[in-house]
C-alpha cells in the first residue's frame, strides 16, 4: 500500500486538518498501553455510477461505539452522525477511488500510569486503498503457533489496538514461513479466525464458521456473507467450534473481512484444500459481494451509504 499523502484531510480533535498536522504527544496513554479502539470501513468507488459507497458504515460505527464502551470510552456521536462525518471527509478529499476509513478512539492523557482517567479523543482518517490480500487464485494460510487472545484477557471482539500485537506476531510468523495469512487457534485448540479476518469452511454444501464464543471478532463481512448465503442461495450456515483438521478435509475454505474482502484459501499448512482451486460456493459469494458493494444489488442498497449523490441532489433542488 502507498503511504497516504500528508495533505490528506483528516478529522482530528474536533477539527479537519491535514494528516501532517494530526499529531499526538509521545506520552499519550494509548501509545504506551494500547488503549485505543479502532474500526475499518471500506468505501467502494463505482465508475458506472460515479459514486462512492461506504459499506455498512453505520453498522461499523455501532460496533465501534459498543467496543469503545468496553474500555469505558464514548465518542459521543451517533452512528448516523459519524457516517455523515465520514462522507464529508471523503468529499473534502475529492476521493474517486476505493478508500479505507480508519476511526480510532483512544485514551488521550499525556502522562505515565495505566490508571484510566476518562479522557479520550478520536480521529477518522480515510485513505485510498486497493487490494489488501491478492487472492484471485487463492491464498496459502498457515495455522499459527500463537494462540488467539482470550476474551478474559484482552477481548478480541472489541477491536482494541493493543490486542493487535497478537495479530502482528502471527502475521510475522506466517510471512517468515511463506504463508499469505495466519490462522489462529484459540486456547481450547479450536479454529478462531485469521490475523485480520474471519474464516469459513464449506463441507457437503454447508457453510461453517467459528462461533462468537470461540474468540473471534464478530465481523460485519462475516454477517453479510451469512445473510447472503442463507437468503439468496438457501445455503445452511452453522456457527460452531471448528477443529484444525477440518481445515484439511474441507471442500472449500475462505476468509472474510473489510480489508481482505472474500479471499479463497486453496492451501492450509502446505495441504491442498479441495481441488486446490477457489471453490464454487466461495466464488459465487465473492461475485455477489462484489456486485452488492459496487451498488449493483438493489436488495442490499440498505448496506450502502452514497457519498456524493445526496449533496448533488441537494444542490439541484
Ligand atoms: C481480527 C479480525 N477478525 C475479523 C475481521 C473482519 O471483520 P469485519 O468484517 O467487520 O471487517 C477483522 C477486521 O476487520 C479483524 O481485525
Amino acid at each position: 500500500m502507498l503511504e497516504p499523502s500528508p495533505d490528506t484531510l483528516v478529522y482530528f480533535e474536533n477539527d479537519i486538518v491535514p494528516l501532517s498536522k494530526a499529531r499526538v504527544p509521545i506520552l499519550t496513554h494509548a501509545l504506551h498501553y494500547g488503549t485505543g479502539v479502532f474500526e475499518g470501513i471500506r468505501g467502494y468507488w463505482s465508475d458506472e455510477a460515479e459514486e462512492m459507497y461506504l459499506l455498512r458504515c453505520e453498522d461499523h460505527y455501532r460496533r465501534w461505539i459498543a467496543n469503545c464502551r468496553v474500555l469505558g470510552m464514548d465518542p459521543q456521536r451517533s452512528p448516523t452522525a459519524l457516517a455523515e462525518l465520514t462522507a464529508e471527509l471523503i468529499r473534502l478529499n475529492h476521493f474517486r477511488t476505493n478508500v479505507y476509513v480508519r476511526p480510532v478512539c483512544y485514551m488521550s492523557s499525556p502522562r505515565v500510569g495505566v490508571r484510566p482517567d476518562g479522557k479520550s479523543s478520536f480521529f477518522i482518517v480515510a485513505i485510498p486503498f486497493g487490494v489488501y490480500l491478492p487472492a484471485d487464485n487463492g491464498i496459502h494460510a498457515g495455522v499459527s503457533t500463537w494462540r488467539r487472545v482470550e476474551d478474559a484477557a484482552i477481548p478480541c471482539r472489541a477491536k482494541i489496538c493493543g490486542a493487535y500485537v497478537n495479530s502482528v506476531l502471527a502475521t510475522a510468523e506466517a510471512q517468515a514461513n511463506g504463508y499469505d495469512e495466519a490462522i489462529f487457534l484459540n486456547e481450547s485448540g479450536h479454529v478462531a479466525e485469521g490475523a485480520s479476518c474471519n474464516l469459513f469452511l464449506v463441507r457437503d454444501g454447508k457453510l461453517i464458521t467459528p462461533s462468537p464464543s470461540d474468540n473471534i471478532l464478530e465481523g460485519i463481512t462475516r454477517a453479510a456473507i451469512m445473510e447472503i448465503a442463507q437468503r439468496e442461495l438457501h445455503v445452511e450456515v452453522a456457527e460452531r467450534s471448528v477443529d484444525r483438521t477440518e481445515l484439511y478435509i474441507a471442500d472449500e475454505v475462505f476468509l472474510t473481512g473489510t480489508a481482505v474482502e472474500i479471499a479463497p484459501v486453496t492451501r492450509v499448512d502446505r495441504r491442498q484444500v479441495g481441488d486446490g482451486r477457489p471453490g464454487p460456493l466461495t466464488l459465487r459469494l465473492r461475485r455477489m459481494f462484489d456486485d452488492i458493494v459496487h451498488g449493483r444489488g438493489a436488495a442490499y442498497a440498505r448496506w450502502l451509504t452514497p457519498v456524493y449523490q445526496p449533496v448533488l441532489a441537494a444542490l439541484q433542488q
